[in-house]
């Protein structure tokens, strides 16, 4: 990293920690420069950084100064959510409903699951699949299925390195994306009718995954800052047969939480002294805007208790179906589980990501990414703050791409769902991220396309919606 992007990303981060305020006046130039021991242009180039942030703005003759959007008008939402008893799941329907409606690309895509392809090295990316299938071996198309594509291996092996994880290759399975991952988890560590742990709220997939092995859900609440509520985990395992958890440590999906280290290495004492596997969906790790993602459970795991599942979807390749797990003790079975029922992802597509991950600026891509996601949030917020009711809570992630809302209670969702689809917006509403079918006033936004004035008239058309409950 240079030393002007190093230089913003420390004052980007005493943005987010709130230490500089919204309109309050950073460092000038000179006194930058003269205090850190950098030149004024290295200054000038952060603050312009900044600025294309939209973190900063500069006044004639007056400097630079935070920009108002970090101002939260709106609250924080809260835990409000009491735990229920464990259920049947039974969202499908509802979320395929959902899903349907992002299909038609005239939507303004505040319901989608995936950030704009516009902001993917496409194009670099097809020039590694060329690299990547020339170097391939006749022998590797075929060996390779049952392995991996042994340079991706490597390199994911090598990314744990860097984050401090010693991890052994043979607890490596590379799989049709996160979703192949956890669900070949799950399948492993669980009989039909079992009990497992989830979030609530919690990614609508997961539940459709509970759904489909006929497990019984037991929902643990998030708090939207500091995520999983650990004193109701422990209550729950000492009164439950619960075989499996299945939890985001880092940015959640919808909430955007994250454990503290601390609570993490405590989330993992207690499912070693309950003995139970914990899967770790972890696919957003990488968003987290202005660093490398901290340390998942998986860094405290000593018995192989933590599968770790991720993916290159959110982050670098959509569509081409690349995932992976650390299997930890499970490594081998769902290894075998994979090859009884899709065999392998495709080797070319492996190939191409391996190429990229080695020679195509991997690193820089995701500074670039992180930054455009945390500006495309910070227009997102200010919005919000324009067009919402002040009732309006939101939460401001520390990285990924979605805002959870939670509107006034007499906001139904579900409604607001349609109204909005008629007006050609989409979005998640809460009830698809909940097995008991709450969270009926709240929604779930995507910041993850780039700000238009259309993404504008979106918001206004939600808040206009909103007027009418
Ligand atoms: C929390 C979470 N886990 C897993 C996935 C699936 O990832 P993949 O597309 O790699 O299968 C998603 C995608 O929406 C997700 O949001």
């Amino acid at each position: 990293m240079k030393r002007y992007e190093q230089f913003a990303d420390e004052i980007a981060t005493l943005i987010r920690q709130g230490v500089l305020g919204p309109g309050e006046r950073i460092p000038s130039v000179r006194q930058a420069s003269h205090r850190h021991g950098i030149s004024p242009s290295t200054v000038f180039q952060a603050y312009y950084l900044l600025e294309n942030r939209g973190l900063i703005t500069a006044r004639a003759r007056s400097g630079y100064f935070v920009r108002e959007h970090a101002r939260r008008l709106l609250g924080e939402p809260r835990m409000t959510l009491q735990p229920t008893d464990p259920a049947e799941v039974e969202v499908s329907e509802l979320v395929f409903s959902v899903l349907d409606s992002l299909q038609d690309d005239r939507t303004v895509p505040f319901g989608s699951a995936f950030p704009s392809p516009e902001l993917f090295p496409l194009s670099r990316l097809s020039t590694s699949m060329t690299r990547g299938l020339r170097a391939l071996s006749p022998q590797q198309v075929v060996a390779d299925m049952t392995t991996g594509h042994i340079d991706l291996c490597r390199q994911i092996a090598l990314r744990y390195m860097l984050g401090g994880i010693q991890l052994p290759m043979e607890e490596l399975v590379i799989t049709n994306g996160a979703m192949e991952a956890l669900n070949l988890a799950l399948q492993c560590v669980t009989q039909p009718g079992d009990l497992v742990a989830i979030e609530s709220p919690a990614f609508y997939a997961s539940l459709q995954v509970l759904e489909r092995l006929k497990l019984r859900a037991v929902e643990i609440p998030v708090h939207p800052r500091e995520g999983i509520d650990l004193e109701i985990l422990a209550e729950r395992l000492e009164a439950l047969p619960i075989k499996a958890c299945w939890f985001m440590s880092h940015l959640q999906n919808p909430l955007g939480a994250s454990l503290s280290k601390e609570r993490k290495q405590a989330l993992y004492q207690l499912l070693k002294q309950h003995q139970v596997p914990m899967l770790e969906d972890d696919v957003y790790a990488e968003l987290t805007f202005g660093s490398s993602p901290p340390a998942p459970v998986k860094a405290f795991d000593e018995e192989g208790l933590v599968i770790h599942c991720s993916s290159f979807s959110k982050c670098l390749a959509p569509g081409y179906r690349v995932g992976w797990v650390a299997g930890g003790r499970y490594a081998e079975a769902i290894s075998r589980l994979k090859l009884m029922t899709t065999i392998s992802p495709s080797i070319p597509a492996q190939a191409a990501i391996a190429d990229y991950l080695q020679h195509g600026g991997y690193d820089r891509h995701l500074r670039k990414l992180r930054h455009a996601l945390e500006a495309q949030q910070g227009s997102m917020l200010a919005s919000a703050d324009r067009h919402f009711p002040t009732q309006t809570r939101i939460t401001r992630p520390a990285g990924g791409y979605f805002l959870w809302v939670e509107f006034p209670e007499q906001v139904d969702s579900l409604r607001l769902f349609n109204m909005a689809r008629d007006h050609g917006v989409s979005l998640a509403p809460g009830p698809i991220f909940s097995a008991t079918q709450q969270f009926r006033h709240c929604v779930r936004l995507s910041y993850g396309h780039p700000w238009t004035a259309r993404s504008e008239r979106g918001m206004e058309t939600l808040g206009q919606l909103l007027n009418l409950f």
